[in-house]
C-alpha cells in the first residue's frame, strides 16, 4: 500500500479507536454522526494531515456534534460535525438564499449542509479579520469544520455563559457590545443566534461561537435578527445583574 494511504488508514483506525465515546448517549450519537460519507471526510482530513485523533465529544447539539481532536502538529482542535439527518434544511435555505456570497440553488440536503458549514467557516474568518474574539477557523470540508479549541491548559473546553456566568457582568456586557459593533461595522455580519448558549466564558473573556446562521448586513432579515440578538443579550445579562438600554446598545452597534 502507498505509505501515505496506509498512514491515513492507520490514522483513521487510531481516530476511531480513540474516539473514546463513553456515555450511552454519545455512543448512540456516534453511530449517527459517523455515516459513511462523514467517515470519508474524516479520512481525507487525516490524510491531508489536518487531524490525527478524534477524542471525546464536547457537545451534542441539535444539528451538530463537537468533538475534541488532535491536529497533526499536536494542538487540540475543535471538530464540529453536522449531521445531515437532523439538519434544518428550511432554515438553511432561507438564510443562504438572501446571502449574495452563496448562489446555492440546490435542494440537495447534503449540498446545503456543505454550504452551511462553508458559511460558518467564512463567517468565522470575517469575524477574525474584524478582530473579534472567535475560534480561529482551520478548514471546512463537507459537513466537518475544524477550528481552534477554546479551553484551558488542561484541555478542558471553556464553559458557555449558560454554565458559568460572568464574575463582572457589566464589564462582559460592554465587551460583548464592542464585539457586536465590530461584527456589524467591520465584519458586516449579524450573529442571528446570540445568547448565553453561544458565548464561551474563556477565563472571563467572552468568545462568540456558532456563526453558521450569521447573515451579511445586506440580508433582508439582518435588522430583525440584530434586534433579537440585542434583546436576548440584554435579557440574559439582566439576570446576571447588568443592564443597558436597547436603543443605546443598538446605536453603539450600528454607529
Ligand atoms: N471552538 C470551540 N472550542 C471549545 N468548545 C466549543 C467550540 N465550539 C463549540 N464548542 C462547544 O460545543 C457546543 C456546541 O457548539 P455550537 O454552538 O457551535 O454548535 P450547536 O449549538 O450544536 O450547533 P447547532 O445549534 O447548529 O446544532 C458549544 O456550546 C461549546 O460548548
Ligand atoms: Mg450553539
Amino acid at each position: 500500500m502507498d505509505p501515505k494511504v496506509s498512514k491515513a488508514d492507520a490514522n483513521l483506525q487510531k481516530m476511531l479507536a480513540e474516539k473514546r465515546i463513553k456515555s450511552v448517549e454519545d455512543r448512540r450519537v456516534g453511530s449517527e454522526v459517523f455515516d459513511q460519507k462523514t467517515l470519508e471526510t474524516l479520512y481525507k482530513l487525516a490524510n491531508s494531515n489536518y487531524l490525527n485523533i478524534l477524542n471525546g465529544a464536547i457537545s451534542t447539539g441539535k444539528e451538530a456534534n463537537v468533538f475534541k481532536g488532535v491536529h497533526e502538529d499536536g494542538h487540540i482542535v475543535a471538530v464540529k460535525i453536522y449531521r445531515i439527518s437532523t439538519s434544518d434544511f428550511k432554515k438553511m435555505q432561507y438564510y443562504i438564499q438572501g446571502d449574495p456570497r452563496f448562489r446555492v440553488r440546490t435542494t440537495n440536503k447534503r449540498q446545503l449542509v456543505h454550504a452551511w458549514v462553508n458559511k460558518e467557516f467564512r463567517n468565522l474568518n470575517r469575524c477574525l479579520e474584524a478582530k473579534m474574539d472567535v475560534p480561529n477557523p482551520i478548514i471546512a470540508k463537507n459537513n466537518v469544520l475544524l477550528m481552534e479549541f477554546i479551553g484551558d491548559d488542561e484541555e478542558n473546553p471553556a464553559p458557555t455563559l449558560r454554565d458559568q456566568g460572568p464574575q463582572n457582568p457589566d464589564k462582559m456586557l460592554e465587551e460583548l457590545i464592542e464585539s457586536m459593533r465590530k461584527m456589524y461595522q467591520d465584519a458586516k455580519l449579524v450573529h442571528g443566534d446570540l445568547s448565553i448558549y453561544n458565548i464561551l466564558n474563556n477565563n472571563e473573556k467572552p468568545v462568540i461561537i456558532d456563526v453558521s446562521q450569521s447573515v451579511v448586513v445586506d440580508h433582508p432579515i439582518s435588522m430583525e435578527l440584530l434586534n433579537r440578538d440585542i434583546e436576548t443579550l440584554l435579557k440574559d445579562f439582566s439576570k446576571f445583574g447588568a443592564s443597558a438600554s436597547f436603543e443605546d446598545v443598538k446605536k453603539e452597534i450600528t454607529g
